[in-house]
C-alpha cells in the first residue's frame, strides 16, 4: 500500500480562506481581529515560528503586533505587558511563544493572559473547558491535526487513536480532542513499555515526541492515518519528522509529510482562534 499524502499546505489554504470570510465580515462591522505575539529572547527556531505567525495574520488582513523582548526581561515586566494587552481593544488574541527563559515562570505567564484572549488555549480555564467538553479555544497544533483528519476524510468515531507524547502543547490536548470526537484513545510516552505493540494497534497515530524518525513502517498498522507533529533538523540541515516517512508511507493509509504537513495548520488555527476571539469579544461588547 502507498499512503495518501496529506497536503497540509493545501488544506491550510482552504481553511484560511474559510476564516478570511469571517474576518472580512467582522471588518465590515468595524472590528479588525488583532493578535499580539510576544517572544522573549532570541531562540532561532522560535523567531522563525513567530515571524510566520505574524506573516499569516498580515496575509488575512488581520492586525498584529510583534513584541520582541530581550532574554533578560524580568517576569514582572512581561506580566505588565500582558496586562496592558488584556486591556487593549485592538488586540483580541495574545500569544507568548514558549519556551520562555528559565527565570520566568511560564505558568504565571499563561495564567495572566485573559482567558477570552487566550488563542493558544493554554490558560487553565480553557484547558479545563477542553477537558470538560465545553471548549472555547483548542490549542492550535492539535486543532490543526483534527482539521487535517476531517478534510482528508479520516473517520475518527469508534477508532483507536494512539498519541505519542504528553506535552501540554500537543499530546494532552490532542488526546482530549480525539476523545471528544469519540475515538478510543491511548497516550504513550517515552517510558511506555513495548511502544510498537501500541502503535501497531492504532487506526490513527499522532506522533509528537521530538525524536527524529523514531516510528518506522513496521510499527504501523496497514491503512492507518499517521500524523507527524515532529520537526527535527538533521545533520545535513534538512528537516524531518518523528516518523520515518519512506518506510511509513508504504504501510499507512494516510500520512503527513514534514515539512508541509502539520506545520502550516498550526499557524492557520492560530488565525482561526484569533478571528473567533474577535467575534466573541465584539458580540460581548454589543451586549454591554
Ligand atoms: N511553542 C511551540 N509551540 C507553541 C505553540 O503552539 N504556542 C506557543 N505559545 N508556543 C509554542
Amino acid at each position: 500500500m502507498t499512503a495518501k499524502i496529506i497536503d497540509g499546505r493545501a488544506i491550510a489554504q482552504e481553511v484560511r480562506a474559510e476564516w478570511k470570510v469571517r474576518a472580512d465580515e467582522l471588518k465590515v462591522r468595524g472590528t479588525t481581529p488583532g493578535l499580539a505575539v510576544i517572544i522573549v529572547g532570541d531562540d532561532p527556531a522560535s523567531k522563525v515560528y513567530v515571524a510566520n505567525k505574524v506573516k499569516a495574520c498580515a496575509e488575512l488582513g488581520l492586525y498584529s503586533e510583534h513584541i520582541v523582548l530581550s532574554a533578560d526581561t524580568s517576569e514582572e515586566a512581561l506580566l505588565k505587558k500582558i496586562l496592558e494587552l488584556n486591556e487593549d481593544p485592538k488586540i483580541h488574541g495574545i500569544l507568548v511563544q514558549l519556551p520562555v527563559p528559565k527565570h520566568i515562570n511560564s505558568s504565571k505567564v499563561l495564567d495572566a493572559i485573559s482567558p477570552e484572549k487566550d488563542v493558544d488555549g493554554f490558560h487553565p480555564m480553557n484547558v479545563g473547558a477542553l477537558a470538560t467538553g465545553s471548549m472555547r479555544f483548542a490549542p492550535c497544533t492539535p486543532y490543526g491535526v483534527m482539521k487535517l483528519l476531517e478534510k482528508s476524510g479520516v473517520l475518527i468515531e469508534g477508532k483507536h487513536a494512539v498519541v505519542i507524547g504528553r506535552s501540554n502543547i500537543v499530546g494532552k490536548p490532542m488526546a482530549l480532542l480525539l476523545l471528544q470526537a469519540n475515538a478510543t484513545v491511548t497516550i504513550c510516552t517515552s517510558k511506555t513499555i513495548d511502544l510498537a505493540k501500541h502503535t501497531r494497534d492504532a487506526d490513527i497515530l499522532v506522533v509528537a515526541t521530538g525524536k527524529a524518525k523514531m516510528i518506522s513502517g513496521d510499527m504501523i498498522k496497514p491503512g492507518a492515518a499517521v500524523i507527524d507533529v515532529g520537526m527535527n533538523r538533521m545533520d545535513n540541515g534538512k528537516l524531518c519528522g518523528d516518523v520515518d516517512f519512506d518506510s511509513a508511507k508504504e504501510v499507512a493509509g494516510w500520512i503527513t509529510p514534514v515539512p508541509g504537513g502539520v506545520g502550516p495548520m498550526t499557524i492557520t488555527m492560530l488565525v482561526a482562534n484569533t478571528v473567533q476571539a474577535a467575534e466573541q469579544l465584539s458580540t460581548l461588547k454589543r451586549h454591554l
